[in-house]
Order: C-alpha cells, then sequence, then structure tokens
C-alpha cells in the first residue's frame, strides 16, 4: 500500500487528524505528511486543513472495496469475476490489456477498478477526467464467440446496461446517445471507451471500460469542456461506488448475454425508448466534414439511422451526435 493510499484510509472519516497522529500511525515525518496532503490535493481531493486540528476530507469517502462489491452481486455471479481495485492507476483499460496477456486461462471475467487514473482515456483520444476518490473507473474484459462485426454492438448495449444499473439505484431519465453515451438531460453522465484487443481460443477479447460521473469535484468541473452531470447532483444523494460497481457488474452480465443469444433485435425497443436524439435533427461529427440528419434510432448492427435531407434513410457506423444545439432545416 503506497503511504497516500495510507493516508487517504486515515482520513476517510472526515474527522480532523492532526499531522502529528497522522505522521505518528504511519511512521513518517510531519513534512513527509504535508507533501502527501499536497498530492493527493493535486490529485482532485478536497482537504481542509486548519491550524491546531489537523487535516480534513470536506467530505466522507467511501473507499472501492473488492469484498463489498462480490458481496453485493447475485449468489449466482459469484464465481464469475476476478475483481481487482488499485489506489491508483494510468488507466483501468491499460491495467486489463497487460493483465490479460498473462493470465490467459482463468475462466473468471476480470474486473478492475482504480481510485485514480493518471491518464484516464475516453474515446477518440480524449482525456477522462479521473479524480481521486469519487468517480467510477471500471474496467470488465469479456470474452465473446461471435464474429469481430458483432463488436460494435457491444458498445451500445453496455450503454443500455449502464443506463439500467442506475435506473436499478434510483436515477430516473437516465437516456443514451450513440454510439454509448449515458446522459441524464442531455448531460454526460457516463462514458464508454469500448477496445478489442484480440483472440484468445477462438475468443474475441473484449476490454469494456466504464466512467461515471458519480460526485464530480469542482476543480475537475472546470477542465471538462461538454455538457456534463453527476449522480450527485441528479440525485442529491451519494450513492456507494461499490454497489454501483456490483449492479454495473450485474447488467453488463445480463445484457451482454442476452446481445450473445438474440443479437440486437430483442434490444431494439430498450434503445429507442432511451434514445436522447430520437426524431431530433442531429449533426453527426467526421474528422473532415458533418452530416446533418433526423434521427431514425438504429438498426440491428448497431449502426446509426439518420433521416437525410433528400428523403432517403441512410445507416452511420461510425461518427459523433454533437450535443450542441442544432437549430437549421435540413
Ligand atoms: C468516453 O469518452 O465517453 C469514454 C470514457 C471512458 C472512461 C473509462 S474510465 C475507466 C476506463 N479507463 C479508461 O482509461 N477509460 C475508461
Amino acid at each position: 500500500m503506497t503511504t497516500s493510499n495510507s493516508v487517504l484510509l486515515l482520513l476517510r472519516d472526515n474527522c480532523f487528524h492532526s499531522g502529528e497522529e497522522l505522521a505518528r500511525s504511519l511512521g513518517i515525518s510531519r513534512s513527509a505528511i504535508w507533501k502527501v496532503i499536497q498530492a493527493l490535493r493535486k490529485k482532485g481531493l478536497d482537504i481542509h486543513s486548519i491550524r491546531g486540528k489537523g487535516y480534513r476530507l470536506s467530505k466522507k469517502i467511501e473507499l472501492l472495496d473488492k469484498d463489498i462489491i462480490e458481496q453485493a452481486l447475485p449468489s449466482s455471479l459469484h464465481d464469475c469475476f476476478e475483481v481487482y481495485t488499485y489506489f491508483e492507476l494510468s488507466s483501468t483499460n491499460d491495467f486489463l490489456l497487460k493483465h490479460i496477456k498473462n493470465s490467459q486461462d482463468d475462466l473468471r471475467t476480470p474486473v478492475c477498478l482504480a481510485e485514480y487514473q493518471t491518464h484516464g482515456r475516453g474515446r477518440r483520444g480524449r482525456v477522462w477526467h479521473s479524480p481521486l476518490g469519487t468517480n467510477l473507473y471500471i474496467s470488465i474484459s469479456w470474452r465473446h464467440k461471435q464474429s469481430p462485426q458483432a463488436v460494435s454492438g457491444f458498445s451500445l448495449v453496455a450503454a443500455l446496461a449502464l443506463a439500467k444499473s442506475l435506473e436499478t439505484l434510483g436515477v430516473n431519465g437516465v437516456g443514451v446517445k450513440w454510439p454509448n453515451d449515458v446522459l441524464w438531460n442531455r448531460k454526460k453522465l457516463a462514458g464508454i471507451l469500448l477496445e478489442l484487443i484480440g483472440e484468445l481460443h477462438g475468443d474475441q477479447l473484449l476490454i469494456i471500460g466504464i466512467g461515471v460521473n458519480v460526485d464530480m469535484p469542482d476543480s475537475a468541473n472546470m477542465s471538462i469542456n461538454q455538457p456534463h452531470t453527476d449522480l450527485k447532483k441528479v440525485t442529491g444523494i451519494l450513492l456507494s461506488r461499490n454497489i454501483l460497481a456490483a449492479e454495473i457488474l450485474k447488467r453488463i452480465s445480463e445484457y451482454f448475454k442476452i446481445y450473445e443469444k438474440d443479437g440486437m433485435a430483442s434490444l431494439l425497443p430498450e434503445w429507442h425508448a432511451r434514445d436522447t436524439f430520437l426524431n431530433e435533427k442531429v449533426e453527426l461529427i467526421f474528422p473532415h466534414q458533418s452530416i446533418y440528419g433526423k434521427v431514425a434510432g438504429i438498426d440491428e448492427q448497431g449502426s446509426l439511422l439518420l433521416d437525410m435531407n433528400n428523403g432517403k434513410r441512410q445507416a452511420f457506423q461510425s461518427g459523433e451526435i454533437s450535443m450542441r444545439p442544432y437549430g437549421h432545416e435540413i
């Protein structure tokens, strides 16, 4: 365990702890404690310090806990996942990419969570802001027997599973945006980064990386340049990240099994019911151009259907729907 992790463990009760007490507990100097506090602040933790009283977290935090996650899973899934929790990683997706190469014969599904990501990755090479101890960063490695063409569908199915897990925990009005954003009131609540990493014994290996904004600190809010929100703002309560992680694992298993058995067909109604932009005129952005059309849903391959100005319906496998209001006639 790193010193930062140990200090965080002592501070998590959100009571005051003097520098002297922290230093004594960890067998290090008070100036070393001060340096750790500065480092924790840089990673996004809001720590108050008052002369004569010491240091205190601005709010209580529940640290990630493998045991709580495993116990919250339904008994049918108890032996299905190998859960790893870390204080700090470059990216939970990157951890699984490396890990899988060394543990190819474990039949359980590897799952990795971190309190903090130094290089959290979003789609299209973007940064995924990953402040410490407050949001959820989870990656799941999934083996499947279908063709590589079926892979893009997993991305949409993961968004549905994630939306369902949030709804189960009491978050109402969760929507999706093609291909795999989870929104609330047109603001981003969670994102998914799906990576196909190769083949093992004839199975395709996927990594599904999920970031959920649980309680985004103000310092991180300022660096995010798209409309976004978090679960605390939406529900008014601080949801347990461990319970949320277990619920996500449960729903991902459930939805992926449906998709592997029946394809997208049986999930189309649910997608269309949650599709924030259904029947709306949108701008679909590509690296060098934009296309405008009215969203007509998705097809059984998970492609986006747009009704074009020329009266034709066209399917798109790539592109990104702009979240900026689009007011021009098409
Ligand atoms: C997006 O751009 O919407 C996708 C964001 C995905 C972020 C998650 S956080 C856990 C996992 N690790 C990463 O580095 N990225 C994904």
